[in-house]
């Protein structure tokens, strides 16, 4: 899609969001972002310009997507990147943040979906993010990567029946040094900065392909793993048990 004019980036407080408004600002578009915290927001904004904005918005509480739509779009192109990540063994896990992980994650990414549909211009575009962490369930992923890995079929499911009014897209990044992955104490292969994620999103977003999915030196290796025979992807996997 050429000439996008008005972009909402959803989880642009911060990270690979707020990256991905810079380099649509950059690129001369006109960017709303939201996320929970409104002084995360301004600071990104203040550093944005004059021309951008932000609104408050919680995806696990869909009126209040409504209300930053209705006050700021339609929309040429609407990018959620609201996760929530709480990496370690599942017998140690809090029930309570998995279970926000999967409502902010999953049905938070279901609710922009409703709301974005009906807030993009015509052939307007959707971008959800998913992960490579959903490519195959690796140890210590859990809810985490199983709502990445549900937002991958919710996004494919999606792309057919809301075409060609929306152009849904699927972004599948490996490791970016955020705060999010700041919080894993294992080594991240081939990992990048939030600047060049954000290009190479961007980039793709103005291609046609479905999927974005980068770097291909980690995505492949992890899309082989999925397709070998379970024995050996399981064998394989069981030396990233810690
Ligand atoms: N970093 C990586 O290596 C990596 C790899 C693969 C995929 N991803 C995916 O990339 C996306 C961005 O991650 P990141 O690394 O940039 O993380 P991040 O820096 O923690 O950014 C997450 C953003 O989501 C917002 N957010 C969280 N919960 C929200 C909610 N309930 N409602 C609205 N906004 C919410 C946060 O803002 P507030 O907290 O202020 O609301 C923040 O702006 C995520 O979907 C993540 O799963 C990241």
């Amino acid at each position: 899609m050429a000439n996008i004019q008005k972009v909402w980036i959803i989880g642009g407080s911060s990270g690979i969001g707020a990256a991905l408004a810079q380099a649509y600002a950059d690129d001369g578009a006109e960017v709303t972002i939201s996320g929970r915290n409104a002084e995360a927001l301004e600071k990104v904004v203040s550093i944005l310009g004059p021309r951008h904005s932000f609104a408050v918005a919680d995806v696990v509480d869909p009126q209040s997507l409504e209300d930053a739509a209705r006050a700021r779009g339609p929309f040429d192109c609407i990018i959620t990147t609201a996760a929530i990540y709480d990496p370690g063994p599942v017998l140690a896990a809090d029930q309570k943040k998995a279970e926000d992980i999967i409502v902010a994650n999953l049905t938070g990414t279901y609710n922009v979906a409703r709301v974005g549909a009906k807030n993009l211009k015509p052939g307007g575009q959707l971008a959800l993010f998913g992960s490579a962490a959903a490519i195959f369930g690796l140890p210590n992923g859990q809810v985490y990567s199983a709502t990445k890995a549900g937002i991958v079929n919710l996004a494919q499911s999606l792309r057919v029946e809301l075409e060609p009014n929306v152009d849904v897209r699927l972004i599948t990044p490996g490791f970016v040094r955020t705060r999010l992955t700041d919080q894993n104490n294992f080594e991240m292969p081939f990992i990048l900065e939030p600047e060049a994620a954000a290009q190479r999103i961007l980039k793709g977003l103005k291609g046609k392909h479905f999927e974005i999915a980068f770097p291909r030196r980690l995505i492949w290796p992890l899309r082989v793993l999925a397709w070998l025979p379970k024995p050996i992807s399981f064998a394989l996997t069981k030396r990233l048990k810690q």
